[in-house]
């Protein structure tokens, strides 16, 4: 299931993040890539471990603490430092499933893929292209979101950036491990967990129903989860 998060940056936060991005030093993102993703990468990527993408990863980071949809949906054990990428002049990501277990920066601790995030930081106005394509059981749905806005989908589906003809296409990207695996398991605690905060302004706090409701999607993700 895609999932999209409006305005995880306000329209000030991401001009901010844009002036620097802007004027940074950005290198070749084929360098980063795993063996068959290298022959498709075509983009620039903000060296990991740089001040700037440090600084500006941790501020994503503590915004996402903050978001209780994001929470809801990723159920996040492990998020991995957010990355920057650039697109422009036909840059582009052939399509590629993104790599399974990843080690965390300047650490010997291992993480699974499970959930793949993009925040974009550009207006759709500002390039032509550039969309984020996702394989899904129903086809393909399309991706180019305003600036500051968020999805995430699946790190297990197959999905490309089509390539940017005009302007740039700025945006970070990074990773989640989530305590639910299954992604059966964890769109239906979403669901769930969407359908009580949407009853729960329309009853008493103690009426039997929503404390029933709460009550089951608690046993399911402590059936479901593997801290
Ligand atoms: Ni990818």
């Amino acid at each position: 299931m895609l999932i999209t998060i409006d305005q995880v940056l306000a329209k000030t936060e991401v001009r901010a993040f844009r002036a620097e991005l802007d004027a940074a030093d950005w290198q070749d993102g084929a360098a980063t890539a795993g063996t068959l993703a290298k022959a498709v990468k075509r983009n620039r990527q903000l060296a990991d471990g740089s001040e700037l993408a440090v600084r500006l990863g941790q501020q994503i980071l503590r915004r996402l603490a903050a978001l209780p949809l994001f929470i809801s949906a990723a159920l996040p054990r492990t998020i991995y430092p957010p990355k920057f990428n650039r697109y422009a002049d036909g840059g582009t990501y052939g399509a590629h499933v993104d790599g399974a277990l990843m080690f965390l920066p300047g650490s010997h601790q291992q993480m699974r893929s499970d959930l793949s995030a993009t925040l974009f930081l550009a207006e759709p106005e500002e390039y032509d292209g550039g969309v984020l394509e996702v394989e899904g059981p129903f086809g393909v749905q399309q991706v180019k979101l305003a600036a500051g806005d968020m999805v995430l989908y699946p790190s297990s589906s197959l999905h490309r950036v089509t390539p940017v003809a005009r302007g740039a296409r700025v945006a970070s990207f990074f990773w989640i491990e989530s305590l639910v695996a299954d992604e059966g398991e964890r769109t239906l605690l979403f669901d769930l967990d969407q359908s009580v905060q949407r009853f729960t302004p329309l009853v008493a706090a103690d009426d039997p129903r929503l404390v029933q409701l709460t009550g089951v999607y608690h046993n399911l993700l402590r059936r479901w989860s593997r801290p």
